[in-house]
This record gives C-alpha cells, structure tokens and sequence, in this order.
C-alpha cells in the first residue's frame, strides 16, 4: 500500500448499515483506515465496528465529552471493540482526557487487543472564529487549538484532530509522533458543505498531518474508489 493511501481515513457517515459495509468494501482496499462516526455507531453499535474492524484499521469517533468516570468506561467499552484509534473532546479537560487514555488502554490489554491511539478533538472544523466567540473562546482558533493540544499531550493522549490551519503550529510544538488527524480536507474544486476551515490533500500532508479525514469528497463520488486512488496520488506528490 503506498503511503498515501495509509494516510487517508475515510469518513463512513451513513445512516444504512448495507451501504457501510459496501462503501467499506468499496474504498477499504484504497485507504487506510475507516471512520465510523457518530451516525454509523448510533445507528449501528459496537457490532458493526468489530465487523469493519475485520476489515480494515477502523478510527471509533465518537468525540466523548462528559465527567472523567463516565468518559473513562466509555473509553474502555469502546477499546473493547477492536477500534485502532478513539477520541474525546479536549474541552472535557485534562483529568477527563487522563482518564480516557487509561481505561482504553487498559481495557485493550485485558481483552487481548492491540492497544488503541487515544487522541483529542481540539476545536470543530466547522466553527470558524465567529462561531467560537459565540460559545465563549476568545481569541484566534488556532490559540484555542495549539492550548487543547498541549494539554491532550499533557494527559497523556497520543494526538489530537486539528483543522489544517493549525497543523504548523502544533506540529512544531509537539514531538514529531503526537499523530495529527485533520479533517476538513477538500480536493480543489469539492464543495465545501458545512467545513470552514478546510485545505486540499496535498496542503494538508505537506503541512504535516499523519491522517487525512476526508468524507464526501470520497463517500459522495461516483467511484468512491477511484476518488480515494486519485487523493492518494495527490499526498504521494505531496
Ligand atoms: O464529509 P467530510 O469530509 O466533511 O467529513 C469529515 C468527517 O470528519 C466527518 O465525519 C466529521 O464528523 C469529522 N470531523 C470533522 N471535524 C472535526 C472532527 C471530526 O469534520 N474537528
């Protein structure tokens, strides 16, 4: 597999559980991973992550944020089902954080399972500043994310999901294996949707994210395949 291709985590957000598995079939042997979102989990449960996890790495996310302890058992449930990556909201703090990375990793270990990344969500791609303010963050997105950043790494976790505006100053703030995951990845000429601070593919694995979360522009395609071959290229020329 070339390494673009390992770098792409395609976005599984579906509501049906047949057109999951044929978009895993579909685009699984032309990416890295498999995101299963919250639509896919609602819908669907552990069950469908194990059967995905079958078949390729799958990243669970499912964004926990609540009390350390409730975020804890989440986390290690969530282990449980074989996911290679998890994730929390670092808005949820540092002992919240902690606690996530604990218990999935302890969880892993009892069941056998190959212990999972625990990374944090610093700040929505699809809020922009003015959203941001709205909710009480002063201050340029990109402080507000390099500060939840630091303090994921603090706790303990192994990355954080950025938008690709911010992957520069986070990635020169943290060791080079603190694994930046970035959505909001839009190859020239795709619609935007709901993302507001976005980049294209090779922008993006230049800037220096490990993982590329990329969605429609893959999912929406009338050859889902072919879109996810073609994004890989354009990281290998990256
Ligand atoms: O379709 P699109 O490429 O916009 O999909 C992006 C995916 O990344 C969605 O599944 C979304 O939930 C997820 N995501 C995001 N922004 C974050 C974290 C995750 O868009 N900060």
């Amino acid at each position: 597999m070339s390494d673009g291709r390992k770098r792409i985590a395609v976005a599984l957000d579906a509501s049906e559980r047949s057109r999951l598995l044929e978009l895993a079939r579909l685009v699984g042997p032309a990416v890295g991973v498999l995101k299963v979102g919250l639509e896919a989990f609602c819908g669907h449960g552990p069950e469908l992550v194990r059967e995905l996890a079958a078949l390729a790495p799958v990243f669970l996310d499912l964004k926990l944020h609540d009390i350390p302890n409730t975020v804890g058992g989440a986390a290690a449930a969530a282990a449980r089902t074989g996911a290679s990556i998890l994730n929390v909201h670092a808005g949820g703090g540092a002992e919240m954080m902690r606690a996530a990375g604990e218990r999935a990793r302890e969880a892993a270990t009892s069941a056998g399972l190959p212990v999972p990344k625990v990374i944090a969500v610093t700040v929505l791609t699809s809020l922009d500043a003015a959203a941001l303010a709205e909710v009480g963050f002063a201050g340029a997105p990109r402080e507000t994310a390099l500060r939840l950043a630091l303090l994921a790494r603090q706790a303990g976790l192994d990355g954080v999901v950025c938008s690709p505006e911010e992957i520069g100053t986070i990635r020169s703030a943290c060791n080079p294996d603190f694994l930046l995951v970035v959505p909001g990845i839009r190859p020239a000429g795709s619609a935007a949707g709901d993302q507001k601070r976005i980049a294209t593919p090779r922008a993006a694995a230049r800037a220096g994210a490990d993982l590329l979360v990329i969605g429609r522009p893959i999912t929406g395609a009338p050859d889902p395949a072919a879109a996810a071959r073609a994004i890989a290229d354009e990281i290998n020329g990256a």
